[in-house]
């Protein structure tokens, strides 16, 4: 496991892949020494002035306008800053602003690490669905930049190659998507010559023409070249009049220490406000609806409690293994994958008090207190499991350490369980029950939240012995089948009085005519409005990592052997033990979920 790194220093070689890139071979941080590098003075940042033909209605992910979203990543001294304030203030006054002021502005969007699978499976077609429906300001480019050489019409030919019509039905698709390929334009560069970024630079003056630049930029590389690329980013290719934003991508180290080196690094060039730290479950649709949900519903909020809910179940499972990516996920795990940030975010959101607003700071307050109030988390409340291969209907399946770029005789877990509890009034006892895999029988991700019994049921006798049948449980399915259900118990129509189980049940296909938009989608808006509410700020990613590190720590020093479960099963049997070890049982694998 690569332990020792200093994300601080330069290594363009050996390029690895982010966490979503398939078919190479990771390592994870360099090892050479450290550089302390210049303080950056190029970094210009103010507020976000995007303007596109939604402009009068394009609202971030808060539901403030655009424009009306508080940012803070303006440098007090910077003059043009300053004149440019004044007309966001005006919007946020509701001054109207007139087109011409609008059309002062650019915004540019520069994919570096065009050339990689998350680029082309996730950024380009979330930036397209941006454009088709019209969600970009009107004066816009975007720049890929990797090392491959290609030109403008060769990155086009690529991106067209996966973007799609997100729905389906719409017209006008392939007009759409050519004039937002012109808009695409390529520039090849090694991740570290701030030579490369000084040339970036020049192409994006020259498309900006002289307006205010504002510069989105999307790191979609591995994390040993993070520092070198936002060095060269803030040397020699932010904005000098706009605001420069940096969207990363996990991972954000690999425990306390790492992380926080990390952290260090990029705050030698950028200042917080500046960075955005993407955790995609956090732009699901379903995970933005949890805090509608609770806080916005009078039903649930009085509940959201010890006093009523006996456990909360946070489950993600995959139908397929790690087919390639085997290299960047030996170095991690499912549990630093997956539990660390996915659903411990999910966890802090679900859990937090009453934010004292939508901003992001409050929101972002909240989230850190719950996750500084978590219990340690201990080796005896987790369990591990590896797949194993499997042959079912004359089809064989591969073990984890069947593929290529996995170490022979890994211990890295590809599923893990962890009962977690919070130490605080609200949630004082609850066990918050964690379980991520893959190589399983299915592909979900949900929570599932089991109430307690009903005191002195009146109907008792209809349940039997097992009252726990009888409970009502909530589930917010966050995919597939996005749907929010609630179990309760009910009469069975007709004479006589036969009880069951049966569901409140809120599909959204159902319901929603309307498709999903994807998270990249909801995080690159909100990026570009500068709404930092569904990005980890670095004291929830220190506070994260503090809770994870030395159980992560205990683990691989004792060398735990994962417990094998064949691929496409339930998951190894440790889990229903774990579970029960709080008396709790999965909701997933009981009856009509499973
Ligand atoms: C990524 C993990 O963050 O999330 C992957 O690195 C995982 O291992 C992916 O497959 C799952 O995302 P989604 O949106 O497909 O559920």
């Amino acid at each position: 496991m690569a332990t020792n790194f200093s994300p601080c220093s330069s290594s363009a070689t050996n390029l690895l892949p982010s966490s979503y890139i398939k078919n190479e071979k990771t390592v994870l941080f360099s090892r050479f020494a450290v550089t302390v590098p210049r303080k950056s003075t190029g970094v210009t940042q103010i507020h976000s002035r995007v303007q596109g033909r939604k402009y009068s209605h394009i609202q971030s992910s808060n539901g403030h306008p655009v424009n009306a979203v508080p940012l803070k990543d303006g440098l007090d001294g910077n003059l043009i800053a300053k004149e440019h304030d004044k007309s966001h203030g005006k919007e946020k006054l509701g001054i109207p602003v007139s087109e011409a002021e609008k059309e002062e502005s650019t915004l540019s969007i520069t994919v570096v690490g065009a050339s990689g699978d998350l680029a082309k499976k996730k950024i380009f077609p979330a930036l397209f669905a941006l454009f088709y429906e019209d969600w970009l300001p009107e004066n816009f480019t975007v720049f890929g930049y990797a090392r491959t050489k290609l030109n403008d019409e060769e990155l086009r030919n690529m991106i067209s190659g996966t973007l799609t019509c997100r729905i389906n039905q719409r017209e006008n698709c392939e007009d759409k998507m050519d004039r937002f390929l012109k808009r695409c334009f390529y520039h090849a560069g090694q991740y570290d010559s701030e030579g490369d970024f000084s040339e970036l630079d020049s192409k994006l003056k020259e498309k900006e023409a002289g307006k205010i630049s504002n510069r989105l930029f999307y790191l979609s590389i591995p994390p040993n070249i993070f520092v070198d690329v936002v060095r060269s980013v803030s040397l020699r290719a932010s904005s000098s009049n706009g605001w420069t934003r940096v969207i990363v991508e996990k991972p954000f180290g690999r425990d306390s220490e790492s992380s926080g080196e990390l952290t260090r690094c990029l705050k030698q060039y950028l200042t917080e406000d500046q960075i955005f730290r993407i955790d995609h479950y956090l732009g699901k649709e379903l995970v933005e609806n949890l805090s509608v949900l609770r806080f916005s519903n009078l039903v649930f909020e009085p509940l959201w409690s010890r006093d009523y809910i006996r456990n909360v179940q946070l489950i993600f499972s995959e139908d397929f293994g790690t087919e390639g990516r085997g290299g960047y996920f030996d170095n991690y795990g499912i549990i630093r994958d997956i539990m660390q940030n996915h659903l411990l975010q999910i966890l802090a959101l679900f859990a937090m008090e009453t934010p004292v607003s939508l901003d992001a700071e409050d929101v972002r307050n909240e989230k850190v207190k719950v996750l500084r109030s978590m219990k340690p988390l201990k080796l005896g409340d987790v369990i591990v499991g590896q797949y194993k291969g499997h042959s079912k209907s004359g089809k064989s399946y591969p073990a984890y350490t069947d593929d290529p770029t996995v170490p022979k005789g890994s211990l890295t877990p590809t599923f893990a369980a962890a009962a977690l509890f919070i130490n605080n009034a609200r949630w004082d006892g609850v066990p918050f029950l964690m379980k991520a895999g893959k190589a399983l029988h299915t592909r979900r991700a949900e929570v599932r939240v089991q109430f307690r019994h009903v005191p002195g049921n009146l109907y008792k006798r209809n349940f039997g012995t097992d009252l726990d049948l009888a409970t009502n449980e909530l589930v917010l399915r966050v995919q597939p089948d996005e749907a929010i259900y609630l179990r309760i118990n009910n009469k069975v129509p007709g004479l006589g009085m036969r009880l069951d189980r049966s569901d409140l049940n809120l599909l959204y296909s159902a319901r929603y005519p309307r498709e999903i938009p994807d998270a990249y989608e909801r995080l690159l808006l909100d990026a570009i409005a500068g709404e930092r509410r569904l990005f980890i700020r670095s004291d929830e990613l220190d506070a994260a990592w503090a809770l994870f590190t030395p159980m992560l720590k205990e683990l691989e020093e004792k060398k735990i052997v994962p417990e094998l479960y064949p691929h496409g099963s339930r998951g190894p049997v440790g889990a229903h033990y774990l579970a029960a070890k709080y008396n709790v049982r999965w909701g997933d694998l009981g009856g009509d979920d499973s």
